[in-house]
């Protein structure tokens, strides 16, 4: 049997019904029954039912006569439905047997094609602090770039930075009203974010200081080198800044051409939307009108001339197809902005690009604290390198307590601590938003990276103790029915691939490992695994094929495992 169990009944039924059905609408037909007593996978006969005009009990009770039983435990008709048992002893062998010689390439695929992915990640604003939606965008990005590679695609990372617009005159005049070079380099993003904060509340009372900020940022615009000079000292301090939390969270980009990269690449774009008779004056401003597409109108130039965020992004948008050729291109941002990815869609196809089809906002909700929205200009923020450090010490008591004796007491903690924030980020759906809470993160039970790496270290050290390999020349058919879940559960991971890359959503890797994890650790706990007897082989390659698809799938999250903690 292969182990691809779902392919081989869907032929099993194909060679039955002749050509009444594709392989594919076959496929698309089989079910997973609620309860095990009713099978592995179920076919529905209802479609057929209409075609032949006969009540679908007849026909399933006839399929069952028809099939070849020989791959199967049982075959039996309930009601309407074709019930298929598997071959239990078969289907475990099968499946160690592949997971285990497939290693770390086990459910990989190539329906990618080697096709371009750019993905829109990260993408914080400079001299601000980096928001936990910036982190989310971060991490549900390269977890999506993994995913993507791993089914044959080539994401490209990029780091679209914040780092140009009207905050940055404003910024400027900050710093020379309040600001001095010591305080910047004793702490850089805290005091430009109090000079920026300042600046808003002395704007409140003296509104001349906007027309002042905008000075500034037209001279930066102009290239005027005192302005030049300070935008790129504020940039380098916030990018370092930046660094050190991708860092610490292991992630990197292939590009971080932000959206001062396109300051000089907007003309040709307003160039085309002028020829194509897009452009039209409102107010001394020009837009592009989308009304027919229900969405309020792009500003593409304020009526001082300056472009706006939408403007970069355009010209960022046509650079990357030219770049490219994508096959698709993501952006993760937040839902917020999903107006705005409308309109840079609609803009693009008004201008005759239709590979804007292909454009993707990903976009997620909010995380909140204490059930309130986060801002910057309120200075109420959480800030991430805090979280991490107080995720990493909480980590660190609870392994001291567990594992007083762990040699790389440290640096597991630093990957118990980071992962559990990564993990945690990621577990939900990426549309939910919720409340962060970090004692909830680094918990060792329940939803939680921590349990996830814990079960696979549990499996680590089961096959340390074993003192022996596994034998793929040896007995796989494992019988007992303790093990059953998970064997269906290892199964899963390339369908769970597939889906997660589908619907854009790491969640569904994080929610298929909690899932492992438990049905494993259940397994463990009914189960004496190092008992001599013929099923021994097999008991250690389910333990160490949960281990390998536990640790592919916390690296798909972008999360470490340690192999003892
Ligand atoms: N810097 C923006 C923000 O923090 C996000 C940029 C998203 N990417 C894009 N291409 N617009 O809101």
């Amino acid at each position: 049997m292969t182990l691809d169990i779902k392919s081989t009944i869907v032929n099993s039924l194909q060679s039955a019904l002749a050509d009444e059905l594709s392989a594919e609408q076959i496929m698309n037909l089989l079910e997973v029954p609620k309860t095990s007593k009713l099978g592995d996978y179920a076919f529905p006969t209802f479609i057929l039912a209409k075609s032949r005009h006969q009540a679908p009990q007849k026909i399933a009770a006839e399929l069952v006569e028809q099939i070849d039983k020989a791959p199967y435990e049982q075959i039996v008709a309930t009601g309407a439905y074709v019930n298929f048992f598997l071959d239990k002893g078969e289907f475990a062998e099968a499946t160690l047997q592949e997971v285990i010689s497939a290693g770390d390439h086990y459910g990989d695929d190539n329906i990618g094609q080697q096709g371009n992915v750019p993905i829109d990640m990260s993408s914080p604003n400079i001299a601000k602090p980096m928001s936990m939606g910036h982190l989310r965008s971060t991490v549900i990005g390269n977890s999506l770039a993994n995913i993507l590679a791993k089914i044959g695609y080539k994401p490209i990372k990029i780091n679209y930075l914040g780092d140009w617009g009207t905050q940055f005159g404003k910024l400027i005049v900050g710093y020379h009203k309040w600001g001095s070079e010591e305080e910047i380099k004793a702490d850089p993003i805290g005091n430009l974010l109090k000079y920026y904060v300042q600046f808003h509340e002395a704007a409140e009372e003296d509104p001349e200081l906007n027309d002042e900020g905008r000075a500034w940022f037209k001279k930066l615009e102009d290239g005027d080198p005192e302005a030049t000079h300070l935008w790129e000292w504020f940039r380098g301090l916030s990018l370092a800044e930046f660094q050190k939390i991708y860092d610490r969270l292991g992630i990197t980009f292939d590009s971080y051409n932000g959206e001062a990269y396109y300051n000089d690449k907007m003309d040709p774009v307003v160039d085309e939307l002028t020829e194509k008779g897009l452009l039209e004056m409102s107010q001394g401003a020009q837009i592009v009108d989308l009304t027919v597409e229900n969405l309020t109108p792009a500003l593409i130039k304020r009526t001082d001339g300056a472009t706006l965020y939408i403007t970069r992004d355009l010209a960022a948008a046509i650079d990357r197809y030219n770049q490219f050729h994508f096959v698709k291109s993501l952006y993760v941002v937040g839902s917020e902005q999903t107006e705005h990815f409308k309109q840079l869609k609609a803009v693009l196809k008004k201008m005759g690009d239709d590979w804007a089809d292909e454009i993707v906002h990903v976009p997620f909700g909010l995380i909140t604290k204490d059930g309130k929205k986060l801002s910057t200009r309120k200075g109420n923020v959480v800030l991430l390198d805090k979280v991490l450090d107080e995720a990493v010490g909480l980590a660190k008591e609870q392994i001291s307590a567990k594992n007083p004796d762990l040699a790389n007491a440290d640096q597991v903690a630093d990957q118990v601590g980071v992962g559990a924030v990564v993990f945690h980020d990621l577990k939900n759906d990426r549309m939910d938003s919720f409340d962060f809470s970090l004692g909830e993160v680094v918990r060792f039970e329940g939803e939680t990276g921590p349990y996830v790496q814990y079960s696979n270290a549990r499996a680590q050290s089961i096959l340390r103790k074993a003192q022996r390999g596994v034998d793929l020349n040896g007995q796989l058919t494992l019988a007992d029915p303790a093990a059953w879940d998970t064997l269906k559960t290892l199964a899963d991971f390339p369908a769970t691939i597939l889906r997660a890359a589908r619907e854009y959503e790491p969640s569904v890797i994080a929610k298929y490992a909690l899932r492992l994890a438990k049905t494993f650790n259940k397994y463990y706990a009914n189960s004496k695994i190092l008992v001599e007897d013929d099923e021994l082989n097999a008991r250690l390659a389910l333990v160490q094929a949960t281990s390998q698809v536990l640790t592919q799938a916390l690296s798909l999250l972008g999360v470490q495992a340690p192999t003892e903690m």
